[in-house]
């Protein structure tokens, strides 16, 4: 069985391009049904359009955030998407929809969380000193950065890293831990536990 997913943007979409290229070469149980951003200039639409998913901007202005995320809900349920992944999506979600989508919206954040929330995990990574930080795939509850953890992948801190170095190797990790983060979870099918996470089908969660 395939998964239909939507994708929600604000930004380049790099990781939709990698998130594509796992669904065509057969290794995703996923199909991508529709691109949504709230920038018309989303390098998300252009990729998407690329692959040939229907790809929609759709305007924030003068909305509220319910009022907005109901026409997210509009475009979603149109294309019947059963699980929605953020990639760069800079706006905050309104409860009603992650209620909506209740434990069925993913998100990637720069950084192993809960280190280095909010913006510019890679400044803070750095300022903090830290040696290790990497990338975190989670489900989306109503704090920002938050919610239960699927996938963490570690990036060292090398010794003359800058702001630059550090976020090209973070979003090398990224390319690899989406696409795989959205197969384990489609896969595993993780029940919510507070915090945890419990797989239905062990084998396939575990990491190799
Ligand atoms: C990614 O690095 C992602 O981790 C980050 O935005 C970038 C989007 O890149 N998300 C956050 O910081 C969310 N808190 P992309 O548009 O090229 O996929």
């Amino acid at each position: 069985m395939t998964t239909t997913v939507g994708v929600i943007s604000s930004g380049r979409g790099e990781n939709l391009r990698y998130i594509l290229q796992e669904e065509r070469s057969g290794r995703l149980p996923a199909r991508v049904g529709i691109v949504l951003a709230d920038q018309s200039d989303a390098g998300a639409l252009r990729i998407a359009r690329e692959y040939g998913v229907p790809a929609h901007f759709i305007d924030p202005a003068g909305l509220g955030r319910e009022e907005y995320d109901k026409l997210l809900i509009a475009q979603l349920d149109a294309k019947g998407v059963e699980l929605v992944v953020l990639t760069g999506y800079m706006r905050i979600l309104s409860p009603l929809f992650v209620r909506y989508y209740k434990d069925r919206i993913l998100n990637i954040h720069p950084a192993l969380l809960p280190s280095f929330r909010g913006m510019d995990a890679f400044s803070q990574a750095l300022d903090y000193g830290v040696r290790w930080t990497g990338t975190t795939v989670h489900i989306v509850d109503e704090d920002v950065d938050h919610g239960p953890i699927i996938y963490q992948r570690p990036v060292r801190v090398l010794k003359n890293d800058t702001h630059d170095s550090l976020k090209a190797r973070i979003q090398r990790a990224e390319y690899k831990a989406y696409p795989r983060a959205i197969k384990m979870f489609i896969e595993g099918k993780p029940k919510v536990q507070g915090r945890t996470l419990v797989w239905q089908t062990e084998e396939k969660s575990e990491e190799k």
